[in-house]
């Protein structure tokens, strides 16, 4: 049997973390997307499209959504959630390396940084949601 890259990182992860826990059971994708990533890159791209942060409040929200994009990426990659074929991985991982991308141009309190990371953090949303939403994209093709 051939071991993808998923596959090798949900063994690794597997390995780490006691048997009894199903991250999938406690929490739903669709509740991680809805009430996690969602909203915060939400947050990142309606404050770039105002502008960008207009005061420390504002960058501190955006630093918190950028670094739960940076996470969520981790998120996806648990035992119960990774799925092993097409390019869920390396969606995964792009929304992490966008997320903290983001998270360092808000520490650096830098607009045109933050606006240069939407692209990216759009386009990992989107190629997952071309292979694994196929209710939204049901042509697409990624899909499976
Ligand atoms: C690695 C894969 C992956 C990435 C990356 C990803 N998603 Fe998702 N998303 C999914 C899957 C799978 C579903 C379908 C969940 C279901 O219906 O059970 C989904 C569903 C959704 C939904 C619909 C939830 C519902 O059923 O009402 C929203 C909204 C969403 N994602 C937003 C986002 C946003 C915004 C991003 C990027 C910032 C993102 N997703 C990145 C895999 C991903």
């Amino acid at each position: 049997m051939k071991l993808g890259r998923a596959t090798g990182v949900a063994l690794f992860a597997g390995a780490l973390l006691p048997a009894q826990q199903d991250f999938s059971r406690s929490v739903a994708m669709k509740q991680l997307m809805l009430d996690l990533i969602h909203p915060a890159s939400n947050e990142i791209l309606l404050s770039v499209n105002r502008g960008g942060p207009q005061n420390d409040s504002e960058w501190a929200g955006v630093r918190r959504s950028a670094l739960t994009l940076a996470e969520s990426g981790d998120l996806l990659m648990l035992p119960g959630r990774v799925r092993e074929q097409g390019d869920w991985a390396k969606n995964a991982k792009m929304l992490s390396e966008a997320g903290m991308a983001a998270y360092k141009a808000a520490e650096s309190k830098d607009v045109k940084a933050l606006g240069a990371v939407t692209d990216a953090i759009d386009a990992a949303c989107t190629g997952c949601h071309k292979q694994y939403r196929p209710n939204v994209f049901p042509r697409g093709d990624g899909s499976k």
